[in-house]
């Protein structure tokens, strides 16, 4: 079958990668890709946001299932859009991805569900929110309603600073329509956890624990990036929590999605705050993170484009899903200057030396191919990724292929996995 991934990053790039090695996939369409996708499938210029000139690529080209990688084109109706054309599409529709499209629509569908999540209030009037602030105190956390590339969370220690936030937000619009609306949220204490599962409607099937490394540099010392690293398993969710996990975050959000006549399908992404009362729901997300994906999909067993059209028809089976019992790292390797203003086009060499290890692949992130070369188009430029059979085997091979590539003022963290490592001792 002739299958279209849609977007453009390190994520796509996997997903690519493991829908390549499926046997049913005859053709492969990434729009609009990157350098690394290109050597998989065709490239298509079209952006991840234009649904209607992805519907009408399907259409031409016969596709068979259509992969989204990214939120964008699920919020504004990529599924809906397909499914009138009966092509099945691997994602939610537009009022299931509103989970992650709004977080004020992702706490009423939480509290409905009964998903233990922060305390709450939602606001449309910025001095409401200001004597709500008053009254709670802080530390407290300030959250626009909509989509803001990662960027509308404020952790605020004074109730100033909140303030400051609900202000930029609401009333200078940093964040566009996205921040005109604002949650403010209990401040919670913790590690965090990523916690995927495939969905069909009904189904879920939980995918191994991960955790992200959101801050940029290391210690999570620094600005709040896209993530500058993942692994799993990620012990702080041992294997024999995932089914009652399950049970807890995913399987009531898909009776009450289902309910309401619009069935999750796709993947459910729930970010978890491990706190000392135990685990709250932190945010939803439709998609795969990235990079979470690189290393679940490195260490995945199973015949990626089965489980994505079985989840997109509502005929997903556990036993399609396996995995490798190895660990997987990834590091990403960013420009100097990301997650803020950085340098693009710079050469990068040496991704052939580091994939001369057979357990290890660099993911392309901001790249682009130019003649016989690979040069930087992006802040996360490549996700190195590595098996081991250990997470600190595979994590001395994510940092060995890491140091065996470059380009001008590369940065990376270099402490991914440490605190999965630290936790397997004990400390
Ligand atoms: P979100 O987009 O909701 O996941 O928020 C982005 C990041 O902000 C999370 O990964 C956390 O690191 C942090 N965060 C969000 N909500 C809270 C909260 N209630 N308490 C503490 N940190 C939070
Ligand atoms: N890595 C976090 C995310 O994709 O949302």
């Amino acid at each position: 079958m002739r299958v279209l991934l849609v977007g453009s990053g390190g994520r796509e790039h996997a997903l690519a990668w493991k829908l390549r090695q499926s046997p049913t996939v005859s053709e492969l369409f990434i729009a609009p890709g990157n350098g690394g996708t290109a050597g998989l499938g065709h490239n298509v210029p079209i952006a991840d946001s234009d649904v209607e000139g992805l519907c009408a690529f399907a259409r031409e080209k016969g596709v068979a299932l259509t992969v989204a990688g990214p939120e964008l084109p699920l919020t504004l109706g990529l599924t809906d859009a397909m499914d009138a054309l009966g092509i099945p599409c691997f994602g939610p529709d537009k009022y299931a991805a509103g989970l992650e499209g709004s977080k004020a629509f992702a706490k009423e569908v939480m509290r409905q569900a009964g998903v233990p999540t922060a305390d709450f209030r939602v606001f449309d009037d910025p001095d409401a929110a200001r004597a709500y602030l008053d009254q709670v105190g802080a530390p407290v956390v300030v959250k626009a309603d909509g989509l803001a590339a990662g960027k509308g969370v404020v952790v605020a220690k004074t109730v100033a600073e909140a303030k400051t936030a609900v202000s930029d937000m609401m009333e200078k619009k940093m964040y566009g329509p996205a921040g005109e609306r604002v949650i403010v949220e209990e401040a919670l204490c913790g590690e965090e956890a990523s916690f995927l599962a495939f969905c069909d409607g009904g189904t879920c099937v939980p995918m191994t624990a991960c955790q992200d490394h959101k801050a940029a540099y290391d210690g999570d010392k620094g600005p709040n990036t896209g993530g500058m690293g993942a692994y799993c398993p990620a012990p702080i969710l041992p294997e024999s929590d995932y089914g009652r996990m399950a049970d807890m975050v995913f399987a009531p959000i898909l009776r009450v999605l289902a309910a309401r006549g619009h069935p999750f399908r796709g993947v459910l992404y729930a970010g978890l705050m491990m706190t000392e009362k135990g685990p709250l729901v932190l945010e939803y997300n439709v998609r795969f993170g990235d990079p979470e994906c690189q290393p679940l999909l490195a260490r995945l067993r199973g015949d990626l484009a089965e489980i994505m059209l079985a989840c997109a028809t509502g005929t997903l089976d556990a036993a399609m899903v396996g995995w490798s019992r190895q660990s997987a790292v990834c590091v990403v390797m960013a420009a100097a200057g990301y997650p803020g203003s950085y340098q693009k086009g710079m050469e990068i060499t040496g991704i052939d030396l580091a994939e001369a290890d057979p357990d290890v692949t660099v993911f392309q992130a901001g790249t682009r191919r130019e003649a016989r070369r690979i040069v930087t188009s992006g802040g996360r430029v490549l996700g190195v990724t590595a098996l081991g059979e250990d997470l600190g085997a595979a994590q001395k091979r994510a940092y060995a292929a890491v140091s065996k590539i470059a380009f001008d003022n590369a940065f990376f963290r270099t402490d991914i996995g440490d605190k999965g490592l630290r936790r397997e001792a004990g400390k």
